[in-house]
This record gives structure tokens, C-alpha cells and sequence, in this order.
């Protein structure tokens, strides 16, 4: 069912062109989005949603989603005019905007931890979702999940040392509608930049300078064996340069393997 006082409140802040859902309860936004975007012609479509009772996570994992507590949203772009090798970058498009966004929320220093985590004090804040369909001649569209810790005031214990909420980091409560207006702004205008390359390459310097993980010791997880390393910035295709410790440069696609601090979550 639709909540229509946060829907009309929602697009009275979006940037034009976007069309908003605000849904009371959903299986989990990134369904729900394909879903609603039936319903218009809009090339942009933004579902959230109260609550999600089947919130999905990376790897197979679920993202749990309280009634109201914190920002559950996915945007969907319907036939994008992007080649369907270059579609996994808008993962690291939509990290660099989730950091900006919180940044212009609160103040406050947020960090990317590759590809796409937002980090405030070492822990995770913000975690992203993309996931594609594929029509005969291209993308049939892309859906970007994002799920933002706005007023949680605790994690179970498993999570306390690698998540936080933005009231855990600031002791104030924030707004859905204004969080998510603000992430989407940032997505449109890295959005458009992204399209002039199909690459990372017009983002690369916001990226790296916001990543958590430059210069630090990595531990990186590859099905075909863990090693450690040192990370360095990104690549215009959005691959993680690590040196390793005998002096050898591998270069690390999302998707395949995970990056660990060597100590913790960064
Ligand atoms: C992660 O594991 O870090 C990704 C979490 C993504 C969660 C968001 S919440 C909104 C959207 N709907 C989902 O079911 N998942 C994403």
C-alpha cells in the first residue's frame, strides 16, 4: 500500500524528471521498483519504503529493515544508455553519491570502502544493492538498492563492531524523504558525468579521495586464495589496485572477491 503523505512529500524535493513511490510495506524495494515502474513512463523511478520484510543484502545475505527506522530505496533506470559491461561502475557511482549525500546531511566526514560501502567512524552505514536485467539488445534496466542507517539506536551484538547509524554517529534523528532526496540528487549528478565515459573516469578523483581504503592494509579475499596487501586508489574501470607484499600489482574486480582490513571491517 501506498504511503501517500511521504510520496507527495517526496517529490516535492526530488531533482525533476525522477518518479517517486513511497510505499508503507514491501518485500524489498529493489522488487518492488520493477514493479511500480510499470505504472510510468519515467526513465528514472525511486521506490522506498517504511519497512522491508524481505530486505536482501549482497552475497546472499538479508539487510534487516525495521518499520520506519532508516532509509530503504532503489532507483531503477529504465533502458540506460549504458553498454552492459560498463553497468557494475554504477555500484561505485551510487557509493560515491551515498558519501556525498551523508556528508551534506550531516556535516559530517563519511568514507567509501571499495566498491560501494559508506563507512562513518570505521563501521558501515550504508550498503548498496545493484542488480540488472538484460533485454536483447542491451540493458533492460538497472536497479541500485541502497539501505541507510538513519535512526537505529543499536545493532545486535554480531554487528556492533563493523555498523553504525547516522544517530549513533551524530545523536540526532533524520528526516526519510530528505535523506533520500539528497542521495538521489548526488546520483544524478554523478550520473551524468558517469555517462559522458561509461567509466569512472570523470569521478576517479572524488572517489579516491574519499576511499577508506588508500593506503591501508588489506586483506582480499579471492576464491582462488587470501592474500594481503596494500590498497591503492581505483582504476577509471572502477578495479581496486592492491600491491601486494612481494611487490606484485594485482588489480581487483567487485563482484568476484571481497576487501578486509587487515584488523577488522576497513
Ligand atoms: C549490502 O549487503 O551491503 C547491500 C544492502 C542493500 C540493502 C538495500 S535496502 C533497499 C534495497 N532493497 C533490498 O532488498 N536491498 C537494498
Amino acid at each position: 500500500m501506498e504511503n501517500s503523505k511521504m510520496t507527495s512529500r517526496l517529490a516535492a524535493i526530488l531533482p525533476p524528471g525522477m518518479k517517486a513511490f513511497w510505499e508503507t510495506s514491501v518485500d524489498s524495494t529493489n522488487l518492488a521498483v520493477v514493479r511500480l515502474a510499470q505504472q510510468t513512463d519515467a526513465e528514472i523511478v525511486l521506490a522506498a519504503a517504511d519497512e522491508q520484510t524481505q530486505g536482501r543484502g549482497r552475497r546472499g545475505r538479508s539487510w534487516s529493515s525495521p518499520m520506519g527506522e532508516s532509509l530503504y530505496m532503489s532507483l531503477l533506470l529504465k533502458h540506460p544508455a549504458v553498454e552492459p559491461e560498463n553497468a557494475s561502475m554504477l555500484t561505485l557511482v551510487m557509493g560515491l553519491s551515498a558519501v556525498q549525500a551523508l556528508r551534506d546531511l550531516t556535516g559530517h566526514s563519511a568514507r567509501i570502502k571499495w566498491p560501494n560501502d559508506a563507512v562513518m567512524g570505521d563501521k558501515k552505514i550504508c550498503g548498496i544493492l545493484t542488480e540488472m536485467r538484460a533485454a536483447e539488445n542491451g540493458i533492460r534496466h538497472v536497479v541500485i538498492g541502497v539501505g541507510l542507517n538513519l535512526n537505529a539506536r543499536a545493532f545486535p551484538q554480531e554487528l556492533m563492531d563493523r555498523a553504525t547509524s547516522l544517530y549513533l554517529e551524530t545523536g540526532k534523528e533524520y528526516d526519510r524523504a530528505e535523506a533520500a532526496a539528497a542521495l538521489c540528487r548526488r546520483f544524478l549528478e554523478n550520473y551524468n558525468t558517469f555517462l559522458k565515459t561509461q567509466d569512472m573516469s570523470g569521478l576517479l578523483e572524488e572517489y579516491n579521495g574519499a576511499l577508506i581504503n588508500l593506503g591501508r592494509r588489506v586483506k582480499v579475499l579471492d576464491p582462488g586464495g587470501e592474500y594481503t596487501g596494500t590498497a591503492g586508489g581505483i582504476t577509471p574501470r572502477g578495479e581496486l589496485r592492491v600491491t601486494r607484499q612481494d611487490g606484485g600489482m594485482e588489480l581487483i574486480y567487485a563482484g568476484e572477491v571481497s576487501v578486509r582490513g587487515l584488523y577488522g571491517y576497513v
